[in-house]
């Protein structure tokens, strides 16, 4: 998540790959240029270039989308890059038709409440007492962004002060329910899902929502939530078997569940690799990658996507 925003001239994807692409009748460039990113467009008699402001998303995984300035209002690049395709590919949620404009061809605007969400959810202190400015932010999801800012702490502890611990927030201390809304503060909770109406195959990323779908959810239960599978600190695993502990927690045997009200059955099929079976992957169009449905469940050869 550190890399979650970052400056454009500091993303590891712009500076080792020659981004171009030729989406008739436009052809798009990304370029360095004097500690300058450039997204050029050209329609063939002329050529419209801005620098880029913000490299959004990590893109190990999925990919990486950018924005620009323009005239006060910020710009969600057309093209996005992909790993997958190690390429670009249009962003997802713009559309094939073919812009009638070299604006419309670079970009879609953003209004300043969607602007100011993506800059909150992909870096860090990008608002100031209450008000947006990006000039302050450090890039990447980083440890204030989940522990509140440190310098009291840091300070306190220097001095010796009794209980300076206390005075960052540890989010150890959340109940197992509001320990998962904290990491849906940008996962998104169960709430922004029910509430937007987000439904379709669009909502499988909301790992939240699709966990408490889940019949192992319950009333919440320490075990279940986004920190017994994943360690913020860490990244991502990715080998099936390092998750077998964690519903094995629950599911070794009919004794393991010491919680009464939710008892949970050991498989009649497999001992090992339960996300194989139990946690599918699904495609989401455009985006070239197969993300987790995170509503553990027994899944049917054929059904349809769950809402
Ligand atoms: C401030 C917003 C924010 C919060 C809070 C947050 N995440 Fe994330 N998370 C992101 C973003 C943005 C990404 C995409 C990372 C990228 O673009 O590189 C991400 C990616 C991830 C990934 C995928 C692996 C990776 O690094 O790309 C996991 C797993 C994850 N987050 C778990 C959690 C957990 C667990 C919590 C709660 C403890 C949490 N996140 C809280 C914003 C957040
Ligand atoms: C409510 C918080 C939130 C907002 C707002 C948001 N994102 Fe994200 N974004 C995430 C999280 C969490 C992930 C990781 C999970 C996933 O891939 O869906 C992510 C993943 C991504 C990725 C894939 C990164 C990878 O892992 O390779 C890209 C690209 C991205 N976002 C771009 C954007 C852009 C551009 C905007 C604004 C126009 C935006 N996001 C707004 C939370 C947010
Ligand atoms: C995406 C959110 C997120 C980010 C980013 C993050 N942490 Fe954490 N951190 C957590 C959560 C959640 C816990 C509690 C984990 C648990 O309950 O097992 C935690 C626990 C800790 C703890 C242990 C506290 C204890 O009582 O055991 C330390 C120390 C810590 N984090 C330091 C850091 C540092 C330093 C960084 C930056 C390099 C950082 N964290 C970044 C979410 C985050
Ligand atoms: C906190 C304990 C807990 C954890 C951790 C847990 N489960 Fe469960 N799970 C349950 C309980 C309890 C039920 C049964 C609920 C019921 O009968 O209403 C259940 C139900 C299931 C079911 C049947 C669901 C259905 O729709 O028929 C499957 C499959 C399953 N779990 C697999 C897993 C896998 C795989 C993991 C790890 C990725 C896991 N569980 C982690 C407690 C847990
Ligand atoms: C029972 C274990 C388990 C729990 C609980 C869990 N995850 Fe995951 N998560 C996984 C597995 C397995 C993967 C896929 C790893 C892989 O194959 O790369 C994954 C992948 C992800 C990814 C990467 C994108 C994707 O779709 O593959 C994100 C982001 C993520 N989880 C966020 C969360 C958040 C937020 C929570 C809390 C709501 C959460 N996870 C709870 C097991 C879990
Ligand atoms: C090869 C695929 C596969 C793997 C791997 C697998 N399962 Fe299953 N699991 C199934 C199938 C299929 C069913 C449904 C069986 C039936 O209904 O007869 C099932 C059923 C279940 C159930 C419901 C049992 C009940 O009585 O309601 C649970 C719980 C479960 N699995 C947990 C797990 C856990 C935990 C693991 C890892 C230790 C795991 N599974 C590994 C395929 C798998």
């Amino acid at each position: 998540m550190a890399s979650a925003g970052t400056h454009p001239a500091n993303s590891s994807i712009l500076l080792n790959h020659q981004l171009s692409l030729h989406l008739n009748p436009y052809r798009y460039k990304i370029t360095q240029s004097g500690g300058e990113i450039l997204y050029s467009v050209g329609d063939g008699t002329k050529t419209s270039s801005v620098p880029l402001a913000l490299a959004v998303g990590g893109g190990s995984r999925v990919g990486q989308t950018y924005l620009f300035e323009k005239n006060a209002t910020y710009f969600e690049s057309r093209l996005s890059y992909f790993s997958a395709i190690q390429g670009l590919d249009l962003t997802p949620g713009h559309t094939n038709a073919t812009p009638q404009s070299l604006e419309s061809a670079a970009g879609r605007p953003l209004s300043g409440a969607e602007a100011h969400r993506c800059f909150a959810c992909h870096t860090t202190a990008s608002t100031a007492n209450y008000t947006f400015a990006p000039q302050h932010l450090i890039p990447g999801v980083t440890c204030e962004s989940c522990h509140g800012p440190g310098a009291t702490h840091v300070a306190a502890m220097r001095a010796g002060i009794e209980g300076g611990e206390q005075l960052i927030f540890n989010p150890r201390r959340l109940t197992p329910s509001d320990s998962v809304d904290f990491c849906g503060a940008c996962h998104r909770t169960w709430w922004d899902v029910s509430s937007n109406k987000d439904i379709g195959i669009l909502n499988l990323r909301f790992a939240p929502y699709r966990l408490e779908k889940s019949r192992c959810w319950g009333k919440g239960d320490p075990r279940i939530t986004c920190v017994a599978c994943h360690d913020p600190h860490k990244p991502l695993a990715e080998d099936p078997a390092f998750y077998d502990q964690r519903c094995l927690a629950c599911h070794a045997s009919a004794t393991s569940n010491s919680n009464a009200d939710h008892m949970a059955a050991v498989c009649p099929v497999s001992k090992k690799d339960c996300v194989t079976c139990h946690m599918a992957k699904y495609d989401i169009p455009g985006m070239h990658y197969k993300f987790t449905d995170h509503w553990i469940r027994v899944t049917k050869a054929g059904e349809p996507y769950p809402d």
